[in-house]
């Protein structure tokens, strides 16, 4: 029942929406993550809540620049949704090479990175600081990251 009510809270309606579209460069980075936090200012977020919107999106565009569209350049589709009961609906998309193992790739520390540049920790820092990430992939198809975050504001 309780798992019920919380699914039903994550769909409310929404009632407000932008919409961005970004080459995977990692300047565009800074300002996926400036552009969704201008958005989101509307709700009068906390300092708190801001700033986990804005570590959460960051590590989501990141791994699009880095592993989807790695040694290329593609687009970055972003989408966020203000929904009613203060619910902010992030979804970060990509067209890039997919994950085999969404499972694993959600583990702690785990990376594919053989470069020792990363540290297997985006999936783990999302989680954290939203209070869901759903995650769909599929390889050679690309990966859809979707953030849901309740703002309450400062009120
Ligand atoms: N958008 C994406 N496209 C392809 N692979 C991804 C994507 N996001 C994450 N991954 C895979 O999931 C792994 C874990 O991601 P993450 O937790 O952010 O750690 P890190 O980026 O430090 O490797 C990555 O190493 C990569 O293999
Ligand atoms: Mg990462």
């Amino acid at each position: 029942m309780k798992e019920k009510e919380q699914k039903r809270s994550y769909s409310t309606e929404c009632y407000n929406e932008m919409k961005l579209r970004l080459p995977s460069l990692s300047v565009n980075e800074g300002m996926a993550r400036a552009a969704v936090a201008a958005f989101c200012a509307q709700l009068d977020p906390t300092p708190s809540e801001l700033a986990d919107i804005k570590c959460a999106v960051s590590e989501a565009v990141t791994n699009c620049i880095v592993h989807a569209y790695r040694d290329t350049v593609g687009i970055i589709y972003i989408s966020v949704k203000l929904c009613r009961g203060g619910l902010v609906r992030i979804e970060i998309k990509d067209k890039g090479c997919g994950i085999e193992d969404v499972e694993l790739a959600r583990t702690p520390l785990y990376t594919t990175d053989s470069a020792g540049e990363r540290s297997g920790m985006g999936f783990t820092v999302m989680e954290s600081f939203c209070d869901k990430v759903r995650v769909f992939s599929g390889c050679k198809k690309g990966t859809t990251v979707t953030l849901f975050k309740f703002v309450k504001g400062k009120e």
